[in-house]
């Protein structure tokens, strides 16, 4: 069993990641580790300050030193810097391909089981990093992203159709980035599709606004990007994958020719289990989706080739 939830980076998301996974009990243990002398420590003695009054069993440790995460089952990887206003995620690049590269350096050596869940952007050129770094098999190197974009689009929809989000079923593919694929054919409120209760205008409106979903809270934010959906999203995975439940969630995964792509990281619907990926749910696309998710799949081998890995 996966009982150890590791969290390297305790920067906005990977805080954020704690205190979810902690509030769900999704773990008996969570290691948060940060390089920077404190930081996880203070954030950890927060958190876990918090279990008398929400009421969770969760032990929370905070620290520098990369040996706490012997035994983790899972590890979320945020470590890395977020993006500022006007930058894209691609700008991100360079700086965080050397965090990632020496932050799963030091995981493979204290966690060799581990699955790898990359929230680090660019996420789908990260992830790609990670695997290669690792050497894992497949099945336990994944990124993070469906599970936020599809969030997102499923929020914007509910808030259009005055509906509950929880009501709301939608799924985005492709990379995380402006040429994500929000499935509108797919989409549906409680079985009925919003194609059907929703105007095309209004429709490609939450498309466009999908797309743009992290730049939007950049933009507000000014200092950082979104925290709390990333890192709940990360918290979905690590959760169906320790306690084997086998969600149907989107992320980014290596293709062997699913989909008609292979040898690249792009977001599609996979069965999560305690196996880390288990099963990637391949379904027929129309001619449309096919060509935007190629390119999504073109625009993930250009970060690629940066990565130089
Ligand atoms: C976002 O979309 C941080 O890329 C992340 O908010």
């Amino acid at each position: 069993m996966r009982q150890k939830l590791g969290i390297v980076g305790a920067g906005a998301v990977g805080t954020a990641a704690a205190h979810w996974a902690a509030a769900k009990g999704i773990a008996q243990e969570i290691v948060l580790v940060d390089i920077v002398p404190g930081l996880a420590k203070g954030k950890a003695l927060d958190i876990a300050q918090s279990a008398p009054v929400y009421g969770f069993s969760t032990r929370l440790a905070g620290t520098e030193d990369w040996a706490a995460l012997e035994g983790a089952g899972v590890v979320i990887i945020t470590a890395g810097r977020p993006r500022k206003p006007g930058m894209s995620r691609d700008d991100l690049l360079q700086v965080n391909l050397e965090i990632v590269k020496s932050c799963v350096e030091k995981i493979v050596k204290y966690a060799p089981e581990a699955c790898l869940i990359v929230v680090t952007n660019p996420i789908d050129a990260m992830v790609y990093t990670a695997f290669r770094v690792s050497g894992f098999p497949r099945e336990r190197v994944i990124g993070m992203a469906g599970v936020l974009d599809s969030a997102r689009y499923r929020y914007f929809l509910a808030e259009a159709l005055g509906v509950s989000p929880k009501d709301v079923q939608a799924l985005v593919m492709g990379i995380h980035g402006d040429h994500m694929l929000p499935l509108v054919r797919l989409a549906n409120v409680a079985g009925i599709p919003v194609k059907d209760l929703l105007p095309a205008e209004k429709l490609a409106e939450i498309v466009d606004r999908t797309r743009k979903g992290g730049a939007e809270i950049v933009s507000y934010l000014k200092t950082g990007s979104a925290f709390t959906t990333p890192g709940l999203a990360a918290v979905e995975m690590a959760e169906s994958i320790m306690r084997d439940q086998k969600r149907v969630l989107t992320c980014s995964v290596w293709l062997t020719g699913e989909f008609g792509f292979k040898d690249v990281f792009i977001g599609v619907p996979v069965v999560l289990g305690a196996g880390g990926v288990e099963r990637i749910l391949e379904f027929p696309l129309t001619e449309d989706e096919k060509e935007a998710l190629s390119l999504s799949v073109e625009a993930v081998r250009r970060q690629i080739e940066k990565t130089g890995l």
